[in-house]
Parts: C-alpha cells; sequence; structure tokens
C-alpha cells in the first residue's frame, strides 16, 4: 500500500468541547489511484486530508505515505515532506492576486527540486493562453487550473484535494475534475478528493466513507466513469 492509516486519531479541545475529529480510523490507498471522500460535514474529512498532507499532527496512530512514516516526524522533517511530496488543492484557489498565472506557479516551481516543466503543465491545464492574465481576470474554473497547475509542479507524490469544486458551478466544476483525472493519467500522481458530492465518487478508483472520524466503507469502482461523463 502507497498510503496507510492505522487507527489513525486526532481530537481537539478539551473536557466538555473535546471531539475526536478522528477516532481509529483505517485507511489504505494505492500508488497513483484517484481516491474520492465521502462523509457528512463534521466527519473529519479535511482533518483526514490535513494529517495526509503533513499540516498537523496525529494525537494516536500511524500514518505512511510511500517509504515515510510521518508518526514520529517533527515539524522540520514535516515542513519537508509538505514541500517536496505534497500538492494541495483548496475550495478556494487561494492565488497571489499581484501575481500572474505563470507567477503564481512560478512561486512553487523554484523552490521544487525537480519541478515539471511549465509550459508543459500550463498546456496541460489549458491554460498557456492565459499566462500573463492576474487571477481576477479568470473565471472561478480558470482559477482552479492555475491552483492545481500549481500543486502539480513540484510533481508531488500526493495531490490532495479538499472541496475543489465546492465554489464552482457544474460545468467549471466538471472541466476542473477533467484536468485532475488528466494529470492523474499523465504524471501517475496519488490523488485524494474530498467532497460531498456523491456524484465525483463515480470517476474514483476507490471511495472511502467517513463518519464520526471512521473510516466506515472502503470500496473499489470496477466501473469508474470518465469525468466528462459525471452527472454533476
Ligand atoms: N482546529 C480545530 N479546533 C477544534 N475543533 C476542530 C478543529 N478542526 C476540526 N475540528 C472539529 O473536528 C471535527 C471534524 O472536522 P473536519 O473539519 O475534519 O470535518 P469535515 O468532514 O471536513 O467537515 P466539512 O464537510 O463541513 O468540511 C468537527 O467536529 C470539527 O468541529
Ligand atoms: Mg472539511
Amino acid at each position: 500500500m502507497f498510503i496507510t492509516l492505522k487507527n489513525a486519531t486526532k481530537k481537539y479541545g478539551e473536557g466538555e468541547s473535546l471531539v475526536y475529529a478522528l477516532d481509529n480510523a483505517n485507511i489504505e490507498i494505492e500508488k497513483g489511484e484517484i481516491c474520492v471522500i465521502l462523509g457528512p460535514s463534521g466527519s473529519g474529512k479535511s482533518t483526514l486530508l490535513n494529517m495526509l498532507g503533513g499540516l498537523d499532527h496525529l494525537d494516536e496512530g500511524e500514518i505512511i505515505v510511500g517509504d515515510r512514516n510521518l508518526s514520529g516526524y517533527k515539524n522540520k522533517m514535516l515542513t519537508d515532506y509538505r514541500k517536496e511530496d505534497v500538492g494541495f488543492v483548496f475550495q478556494f484557489y487561494n492565488l497571489i492576486p499581484d501575481l500572474t498565472v505563470e507567477e503564481n506557479i512560478e512561486v512553487v516551481s523554484d523552490i521544487s527540486e525537480n519541478p515539471l516543466n511549465i509550459d508543459e503543465v500550463l498546456e496541460a491545464m489549458g491554460m498557456e493562453k492565459y499566462r500573463y492574465r492576474f487571477p481576477k481576470e479568470l473565471s472561478g474554473g480558470q482559477q482552479q487550473r492555475v491552483a492545481i497547475a500549481r500543486a502539480i509542479i513540484k510533481n508531488p507524490k500526493i495531490l490532495l484535494c479538499d472541496e475543489l469544486t465546492g465554489a464552482l458551478d457544474t460545468k467549471s466544476s466538471k472541466t476542473v475534475l477533467e484536468f485532475i483525472e488528466k494529470i492523474n493519467k499523465l504524471y501517475k500522481t496519488t490523488t485524494v478528493i474530498i467532497t460531498h458530492n456523491e456524484a465525483i465518487a463515480e470517476m474514483a478508483d476507490r471511495v472511502i466513507y467517513i463518519k464520526d472520524g471512521k473510516a466506515h466503507k472502503n470500496k473499489m469502482n470496477l466501473q469508474k466513469k470518465a469525468a466528462a461523463e459525471l452527472l454533476l
């Protein structure tokens, strides 16, 4: 297995306000898969993604990603892990408004050890003709494609997407998901997508259901759909 969470537990607060955001969650994801994680609001999805991305520590249990066991990592090692291995895409694109599309991506490629070629990535995302535009001159879907390009330019081992279509209309959502699918095929990047939208699960290799901080169901999609065929 490429990604393994073993009895992953994360608590927030204490006393009356103690919450188990993750409660002995066990999850396995293979290399190169698209994995969609579904679950109600507050079930622990973002917590799970943040732990996978090395943004925070578990209280108990283990997370293994490739040859790294994150469980014993101190802050500096987690920072290196995030920098080298992890691409994040969030609901809101978080682009830097004063930088062009190209510059937003270069911010990351300039500090990466083995970045992909920016022309290739811009072309793969269908964004080469927008490279000198500023974020405010782009639609939401286009901005999200730049955010994906920025996440992928470092050639990360895992691409983590938290509600990446949450702010988009259905047409732009589908386009963005088609680009996620393309990136996954092109670079074989293991991709984890968190969503409320069950229809997106149809493009996944693996679907995991989270409830009350636990992984309840883990099923492989034997007949996955192309993103273009999703009924969002
Ligand atoms: N930094 C924090 N401090 C305190 N409680 C937190 C913190 N982060 C998350 N929680 C709590 O942990 C639980 C899981 O939260 P999480 O954000 O992982 O849920 P989610 O499944 O992503 O929900 P949503 O679908 O609404 O985004 C919730 O009860 C939440 O209130
Ligand atoms: Mg969330």
